[in-house]
């Protein structure tokens, strides 16, 4: 079965009001587009096509509204809500409820607040995306891991153990929001508890496979950015982020219509179609340029 994707986008927001007090913070801009577009990105150069969006009841048609059913990127979208924001675990029962996943898929979680930027990240997610048993989480040094899952190493870097938002943080490790799962998530996360904070917790998913010495966690090479968007500084530090790398280097982050017409999902007259959609805008241009430019070889 191929491997398909969760991109959780619901949750209360709460450190950024008033800005979603009436709108998701995934839909809010980083700069030149919607925060959703990145970690939706990570999951398309993750080689998985077939995706369910799971949002707030509230604001379900905004993100159908801007997505829709995927094919302007080449890809599959399918949309479910998350009715209160009880952990992320909850997004692999919601999925496995709504005939999403059946016993036999293998899952990739996204937070949808997540941005990740570097060289060597797509060959890292499509290793872990082929990688067929257990899990594998990815781990990135953090000046302060405390509000992140943090992940301690032995001395041999294996890892030793996964602590939730821990007060004294035993490694400067924080486990990013895309998890990779095996089909067992969904059974393993129906029996998951809700902490004392109340919440159903990723990490006790992802403990259930150190146990068994089936959780990979794959460091994240220095020359990647790992940037979470969850606060007002956070928020603008990405958006200048993504301004200062396009704009010195004329190429887009995480625009999904280049990525699916660079792995040949979508052909030229689609992304030609898609540009007309964005009208007037330098998004517009940016697409249009890419047709008209010497064409890089498929990946
Ligand atoms: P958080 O940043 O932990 O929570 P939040 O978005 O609700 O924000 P705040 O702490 O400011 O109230 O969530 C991480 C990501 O997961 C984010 O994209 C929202 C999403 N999320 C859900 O969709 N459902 C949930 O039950 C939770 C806890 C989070």
């Amino acid at each position: 079965m191929q491997r398909k994707g969760i991109l959780l986008a619901g949750g209360s927001g709460t450190r950024l009001y008033p800005l979603t007090l009436a709108v998701s913070k995934q839909l809010l801009p980083v700069y030149d587009k919607p925060l959703i577009h990145y970690p939706l990105s990570a999951l398309m150069l993750a080689d998985i096509r077939d995706i369910l969006v799971i949002t707030t009841p509230h604001d379900r048609p905004l993100f159908e509204r801007l997505l829709g059913d995927g094919s302007r990127f080449g890809i599959r979208l399918a949309y479910a809500v998350q009715p209160r924001p009880e952990g992320l675990p909850q997004a692999l029962t919601i999925a496995a409820d709504a005939g999403f996943l059946s016993d036999d898929t293998p899952s990739a979680l996204a937070l949808g607040d997540n941005l990740f930027y570097g060289a060597d990240f797509p060959r890292q997610l499509r290793e872990a995306s082929a990688r067929r048993e257990g899990a594998t989480v990815f781990a990135a040094r953090v000046a302060d891991p405390r509000p992140y899952g943090v992940v301690e190493f032995d001395p041999e870097g294996h890892a030793l153990s996964l602590e939730e938002k821990p007060a004294y943080p035993k490694s400067p490790y924080a486990v990013p929001g895309l998890y990779f799962f095996d089909a067992s998530a969904p059974r393993l996360a129906a029996g998951l508890r809700p902490s004392a904070r109340g919440e159903l917790e990723i990490t006790d998913l992802q403990r259930l496979y150190l146990e068994r010495g089936l959780l990979r966690v794959v460091p994240l090479g220095r020359g990647t950015a790992w940037l979470d968007t969850g606060t007002h500084d956070s928020l603008l530090d990405a958006a200048q982020f993504v301004a200062v790398i396009e704009q010195r280097q004329g190429l887009k982050i995480a625009c999904l219509e280049e990525i699916g017409w660079r792995r040949g999902w979508i052909d030229d007259a689609s992304l030609a179609a898609s540009a007309e959609l964005h009208g007037k805008s330098s998004y517009a241009a940016y697409l249009r340029r890419l047709l008209s430019e010497p064409r890089p070889a498929a990946k």
